[in-house]
């Protein structure tokens, strides 16, 4: 298991910089990710968030699709954009409604270095943006108005108060 990252790191306010090697240090961080991201019961994860500030991240989601997006270039989103309840395993027990293009196209590669280009939509879509902005050191909170911002950073102070003491 990898530690996860939680708000106040540096590492998650980081612009992460491109993967160069798809080299089995690479694939083992990645299949590590997966187990993380599951018995967290999250549904992606970025690098900067197990501390590593490159250029990729994860997704698990409930109907079973499992994806990595390593160098990943978001080359188009929808006019149309949908609300959704998001959260963040760098955030945990809070969650707050963002605004976000209902669909995008990404390319990237994948653990060997093969290039694919996804057509996103629904949740697939959610958490492609939601983890990319991870990989320029930005948070779902980022989205929110000055206030909602405060109120959900104080309420996730409070809620996991009794987690950092410990
Ligand atoms: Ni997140």
């Amino acid at each position: 298991m990898l530690d996860i990252m939680k708000l106040g790191e540096e590492v998650l306010r980081e612009k992460c910089t491109p993967v160069t090697e798809f080299d089995d240090g690479l694939r083992i961080l990645i299949q590590a990710m997966y187990e993380t991201m599951e018995e967290a019961d999250g549904i992606g994860l970025a690098a900067p968030q197990v501390g590593v500030d490159k250029r990729f991240f994860v997704v698990g989601l409930p109907d079973g699709t499992k994806k990595e997006f390593i160098n990943p270039q978001i080359t188009g989103t929808s006019v149309e954009t949908s609300p959704y309840e998001e959260g963040c395993l760098s955030l945990p027990n809070v969650y707050h409604e963002v605004i976000r293009p209902s669909k995008v196209i990404v390319s990237a590669q994948d653990m060997n270095g093969n290039p694919f280009t996804l057509k996103a939509s629904g949740l697939m879509a959610r958490v492609i943006q939601h983890e990319y902005d991870h990989l320029d050191g930005v948070l779902f909170i980022d989205h929110l108005s000055e206030e909602e911002k405060s109120k959900v950073v104080r309420a996730y102070e409070k809620k996991n108060r009794r987690n950092r003491h410990r």
